[in-house]
């Protein structure tokens, strides 16, 4: 199937929102408007929030931190897990007395929460407050919304999916001065019987090479050192498209260009993680050596009922190959305890996968049903406290892991990005190109430069000198 991308007379469309929106705002506020983007859940919607904000400078607001002083307040939700969903109500909540305080103000939500039906109900119906409710395919149409809103129109619910589309060259204002994301992909084919990713953002769809391109050297003539791409699963980059460039392709062109840079992705799904990919990986040596691989359970009985098209020795045996080619790269995974149906047998299963293949970190969730998934009608008979139980054994385990894994730094030297200050006075810190942070003596002149430390010792965290 063959996306379409967008023509720029959406975008153009929306520009033009953008300044009338700018015209009103002057009228209204005299001084700058203030917005205030409060962002949920995973890296892509950091990457979404950094559009908005994009789009916000557009229309003339300043991006302020504190909802509190904000004429605008966007919520850009999550919907993966029900603790995520909790806490964006709470937030919402607090908006009442800003509206209060400010009837000007405009609240609005979006992400994948709101892109579910009932929960842009719920919102519409409990919190009268909210004037735009969008899902995940229209915040583009920000400026026209926000405009719409401003001139008098009601309260805005728009959740269409206009599945095949990408718009591109939305304006941008990244969070990061050194480290970036470019999204590469957006949406998910895989429907992970947990999951509820693939029903609010959409079947999957790549960006044209040479959108990512042109981007991704933008951002390298803008200072970045360090940028990660970004999608649900950029291992199935490029299928369907006629470029026939995929995702080990893409890479190697990003390589190419010149400059001293990390190149990182996530997320990976271990089905579609090729030898070719390894191979890539191996050859090109600005891409990150880190691999995150979710496994998400190490029983291949539950791997089957989650849907996840592999079975427990052919994730080893994926982590084997990649451990042969490329012996230096750190492994990272995600992990969900208690999936319906799951037993301690199962459990025991997915700690031994933890314990086999030393992982330099993971990410655990304990199992949260999801309505409209597959899992949230599958029989689920053990606790809450009994997963926790096995929760608690898993956090455990890793620690231990990670406590060895520690030596095997101790000595050698990496190139690290400087990308922080410390906490530690006079002190600074740098990423390997692994998933390592090593902290150094040294200034801020040092930031964002690449530099080479020898790491010392450990306590509480990695530390070493530059030489
Ligand atoms: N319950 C718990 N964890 C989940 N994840 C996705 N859906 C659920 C769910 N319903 C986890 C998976 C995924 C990560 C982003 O979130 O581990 O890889
Ligand atoms: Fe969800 Fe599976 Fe897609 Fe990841 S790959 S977003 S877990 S459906």
């Amino acid at each position: 199937m063959k996306f379409d991308i967008k023509s720029n007379s959406v975008l153009d469309e929306q520009l033009g929102f953008a300044k009338r929106v700018t015209n009103l705002l002057a009228n209204t506020y005299g001084t700058c408007p203030k917005a205030c983007v409060q962002t949920f859940g995973c890296q892509q919607n950091v990457s979404d929030s950094e559009r908005l904000k994009g789009l916000l400078c557009e229309m003339g607001y300043t991006i302020v931190e504190n909802m509190q002083e904000a004429d605008f307040v966007i919520f850009k939700t999550c919907a993966v897990r029900e603790h995520a969903e909790d806490r964006v109500f709470g937030n919402i909540g607090m908006t009442k007395q800003i509206k209060k305080d400010k009837p000007n103000t405009i609240v609005a939500v979006c992400g994948c929460m709101s892109q579910q039906e009932h929960i842009a109900e719920k919102i519409k119906k409990s919190y009268p407050y909210v004037d735009i409710v969008m899902g995940t395919h229209v915040e583009h149409r920000l400026p026209e919304f926000i405009y719409k809103r401003m001139t008098g129109g009601k309260r805005i619910l728009e959740l269409s999916m206009e599945d095949n589309t990408i718009v591109e060259d939305i304006p941008i204002k990244r969070d990061g001065k050194f480290k970036g994301w470019l999204p590469i992909m957006y949406g998910c084919n895989n429907f992970c019987t947990y999951c509820i990713v693939p029903y609010v953002r959409g079947r999957e769809r790549s960006r044209e090479p040479e959108k990512i391109l042109a981007e991704f050297r933008q951002m390298i003539k803008d200072g970045y050192k360090d940028i990660t791409l970004l999608g649900q699963n950029v291992n199935s980059y490029g299928k369907g498209e006629s470029h026939g460039i995929n995702f080990a392709k893409l890479l190697r062109m990003l390589n190419d260009v010149e400059g001293e840079f990390v190149i990182r992705f996530m997320t990976s799904h271990p089905k579609d993680c090729t030898i070719e990919l390894l191979d890539t990986i191996k050859e090109c040596k600005k891409v990150t050596r880190h691999l995150h691989l979710p496994f998400q359970s190490g029983s291949s009985r539950i791997l089957k009922l989650m849907n996840r098209y592999y079975n427990r020795e052919q994730y080893l045996e994926l982590i084997k190959n990649a451990k042969e080619r490329i012996p230096e790269a750190d492994f990272t995974s995600d992990i969900i305890v208690g999936f319906p149906g799951e037993t301690y047998e199962d459990f025991k299963e997915t700690l031994s996968v933890v314990n086999e293949v030393k992982f330099a970190s993971l990410f655990t969730f304990i199992y949260s049903k999801r309505n409209g998934t597959p899992a949230a009608v599958m029989e689920d008979n053990v606790t809450r406290a009994e997963k926790g139980k096995w929760f608690s054994e898993l956090l455990l385990a890793q620690e231990k892991v990670a406590q060895e894994n520690i030596n095997k730094f101790i000595g050698k030297t990496y190139r690290v990005l400087c990308d922080e200050v410390s906490e530690k006075e006079g002190y600074m810190l740098g990423h390997t190109n692994g998933t390592a942070v090593i902290e150094f003596e040294g200034d801020k002149s040092l930031l964002g430069q690449f530099v080479n430390i020898k790491v010392e010792s450990y306590n509480n965290g990695l530390c070493g000198k530059i030489i």
